[in-house]
């Protein structure tokens, strides 16, 4: 009988923790939700002590998701656990997991305490959120980097005071595979207490090694893996969800003893949705969901994939959930037939937002004719999970050449105003920006811009990724159109808006802003 490794999906906590990324609480229960369809085990929601919006994210993600047990991050401060504890309240199976730094490096530079003290906050943490909530888990912050016996000792501690789960972080990516499996080896024979709960690991991924570490420690006995969709996270990230499930299932024969509950072919349309809504685009090499992850490019691959696909493939692309490329939809395709393929593609979309959907639909249809599945996924999520739009965009116009200065009109509704503007720019997206700038009155600084085609052929979907900083906060823009400008300026408009609702709407007082401010990382003193 295969051991059941739990997954711990930390996407919504240290995934977003990703420089850059700031999901609204609204966005943390739409991936929560695909989270739950995916089948994880635990959904850490969120570090509330960090911002009021986490707080808020915690209460709704704890009120819309019902499977999944939701754990809220705090350091050991008794204040840190009252706010997870009040994000909790109203969830039907709360985790509270705490956490202190145990390596001599963390206790001298960071927290500036002495190994007495740090056992006695571990014992003091747990003891207070076992007061409150039956599931707690407690991680040793930079464990890879302790003194083995130290660490022991704090673990043994955490377990006598109540913990449920232990986690142990290799915290700064800093282990090797056959080290890091010894390590929660001797763990698990040095600590007899942890025969009695849950071994959990967080592996970073700075020197590439998460996947691989996280397998070395189920090996040696870790029954929890924490990790993240498409390996967001701190620095270089945390270890790829997608990755460890698909080395787990193609790799069965190997890893005979070890299964878990994950329904895998939910992968690729929640990798997708956590990179619209996060802004952080998928590399194209990355493995299992990167766009070149199934893609033939050699003659002799090809030939090989056409005459038997296992020639150079070991994963079906539908055991992601990985769409055909296959087209599907055409100009004489009625309403019926979209919301049947809608069905098919497994959205459950209401009334209203089929007919929008629709409209969209047929407004591509008249651009180019027939449309493929991806390209009908990319309107979809772009209509579904839309910021509202403070300005809406009209119409544009741009004048340009290679003798001429970039000249751009645009027209944008706000609040059922039309506003008209024109500017010129260094080249035609910059006219756009510099024209939107002047309507919106927001001023940011564009920090990256990067264009792709959804699919192949002269006349594919464009899709224009921005990420752009106010004020100090990173915010991303996404936009698609099969006219590359168009889908430049939708972009735009986009982390626009997004910066109008940060700021409490048009005419928002701006409170927002203060409360991202408080470190996430700093000492527990
Ligand atoms: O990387 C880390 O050590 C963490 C802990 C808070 C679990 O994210
Ligand atoms: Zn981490």
């Amino acid at each position: 009988m295969p051991r059941t490794i739990k997954i711990l999906d930390t996407t919504l906590r240290d995934g977003e923790q990703s420089p850059g990324v700031n999901l609204s609480p609204e966005e943390k229960v739409e991936i929560a939700k695909h989270l739950e369809r995916l089948k994880v085990d635990i959904i850490e929601a969120g570090f509330p002590i960090t911002s009021a919006g986490d707080l808020q994210a915690i209460k709704l993600v704890s009120q819309n998701i019902k499977e999944p047990v939701i754990a809220a991050l705090a350091r050991t401060r008794q204040g840190d656990i009252d706010l997870a504890w009040e994000g909790l309240k109203d969830c039907r199976r709360p985790r509270i997991h705490t956490f202190v730094a145990t390596s001599d490096i963390h206790l001298k530079y960071k927290l500036c305490k002495s190994r007495e003290e740090v056992l006695e906050m571990t014992a003091a943490a747990v003891k207070y959120a076992k007061k409150l909530v039956e599931d707690v888990q407690f991680s040793a912050e930079d464990a890879s980097r302790s003194d083995l016996e130290f660490l022991c000792q704090v673990i043994d501690t955490a377990i006598k005071a109540g913990a449920t789960v232990i986690n142990v972080p290799d915290t700064v990516g800093y282990q090797i595979p056959s080290q890091f499996g010894g390590l929660i080896r001797q763990i698990r024979e040095k600590v007899p207490s942890t025969d009695n709960v849950t071994i959990s690991v967080h592996c970073h991924n700075d020197l590439g090694l998460a996947l691989t570490n996280s397998l070395a420690a189920i090996e040696n006995g870790a029954t929890q893996v924490e990790c993240t969709v498409n390996g967001i996270g701190e620095r270089a990230g945390n270890t790829a969800m997608e990755e460890l499930i698909m080395t787990l299932t193609t790799r069965g024969d190997y890893f005979t003893d070890f299964a878990t509950n994950i329904e895998q072919h939910h992968i690729y349309r929640t990798s997708r949705l956590v990179s619209k809504l996060t802004g952080m685009v998928v590399q194209p090499n990355k493995a299992i969901v990167g766009r070149n992850a199934f893609a033939h490019e050699s003659g002799i691959h090809q030939d090989g994939v056409l005459k038997e696909k296992s020639t150079y493939e070991i994963m079906k692309p539908e055991s992601i959930g990985l769409l055909d490329n296959k087209m599907v939809m055409g100009k004489h395709s009625g309403k019926h037939a979209f919301k049947n393929k809608l069905k098919e593609m497994g959205y459950e979309v209401s009334e209203s937002k089929i007919t929008k959907l629709f409209e969209r639909f047929k407004e591509l249809v008249d651009k180019k004719q027939i449309i493929s599945e991806q390209e009908m996924e990319v309107i979809i999520e772009e209509e579904l999970y839309k910021v509202p739009e403070y300005y809406q965009l009209v119409y544009f116009q741009i004048f340009t050449g290679n003798k001429f200065r970039p000249t751009a009109t645009i027209g944008i509704l706000k609040e059922g105003e039309l506003i008209e503007e024109a500017a010129c720019g260094g080249g035609p997206v910059d006219a756009i920006y510099k024209t939107v700038d002047r309507i919106t009155g927001v001023k940011t600084k564009l920090l990256d811009y990067s264009i792709k085609a959804v699919t192949e052929g002269k006349d594919a979907l464009g899709e224009v990724n921005i990420r752009l900083t106010d004020n100090g906060h990173i915010i991303s823009g996404r936009g698609v159109s099969t006219d590359t400008l168009e889908a430049s300026a939708k972009a735009y408009l986009n982390a626009v808006n997004k910066i109008v609702k940060k700021r409490g709407g048009l005419y928002g007082d701006d409170s927002s802003r203060e409360d991202t401010s408080q470190s996430r990382g700093e000492g527990n003193s």
